[in-house]
């Protein structure tokens, strides 16, 4: 499963890819207005250029008719796209942006599904031809829905049909969220900042390694590694 980064902050995507490999980064007009650069354009070029080779970039259009999400789309393509990153053109899952899936996938724009809040409108955005269907986990769970039940349902109908299209889930809270879409087999997760930081911490596995440097330091000396043996 892949595991993306969800922000447009350049300091902390440099600072995950350098933890971890992750797969990407994705974007929302939300996210990218909360740097500050009135010119989205060029804050997404400065990610593309962050993020490692054979990564993936996921922003999303902000017209509201199918012509022109797609005329946006094909824009960002030609912008972000063809160099060291793949990149994804996130269109709401709306019925005016179905429209605008089909048309922009036949014209080989990579179409990721967004704003997905039911199985119906990511089933069809997957017959459109998107790539990637992102449905909005923890969203779903604070509107009184199942969120991990309605990602996984459509992995399975997805999958069940024979689609090209992965799940990207997408707005999660916690650690348990993602878990579950692992052991579904979901394409991918897109993280934010907070619940990523925490995926892999563990303060009762911190103490563990610190018990084990204070008993190594007490019978070898302090500071020392194998590297002084
Ligand atoms: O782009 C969708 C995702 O980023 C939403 O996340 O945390 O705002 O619910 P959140």
């Amino acid at each position: 499963m892949k595991i993306l980064i969800d922000d447009a902050d350049l300091k902390k995507i440099e600072e995950f890819f350098d933890m971890y490999p992750y797969d990407g980064v994705t974007t929302n007009p939300t996210i990218l207005s909360k740097t500050g650069n009135p010119d989205p354009m060029d804050q997404l070029k400065k990610i593309a250029a962050l993020m490692p080779e054979g990564t993936d970039l996921h922003a999303q259009v902000l017209s509201t008719s199918a012509e022109d999400m797609v005329k946006e789309a094909k824009y960002m393509t030609d912008v972000l796209g063809g160099g060291k990153i793949n990149m994804f053109v996130k269109i709401p899952a709306t019925p005016e942006g179905l429209k605008a899936m089909a048309m922009a996938a036949k014209e080989g724009v990579n179409v990721t599904a967004t704003a997905i809040y039911g199985v119906m409108p990511a089933f069809m955005a997957a017959k459109a031809g998107a790539k990637y269907l992102a449905p909005y986990v923890n969203r779903l769970d604070v509107l009184g829905y199942d969120g991990v039940k309605i990602a996984i349902d459509i992995h399975n109908c997805v999958k069940a049909a024979g689609y090209e299209a992965e799940v990207l889930g997408a707005s999660f809270k916690n650690s348990q969220q993602i878990l579950e879409m692992a052991k579904a087999g979901c394409g991918a997760v897109t993280v934010g900042s907070e619940p990523l930081a925490k995926l892999a911490f563990n303060q009762v596995a911190e103490e563990a390694v610190n018990v084990f440097i204070n008993d190594f330091e007490n019978c070898c000396g302090k500071g020392k590694t194998m590297l002084d043996f």
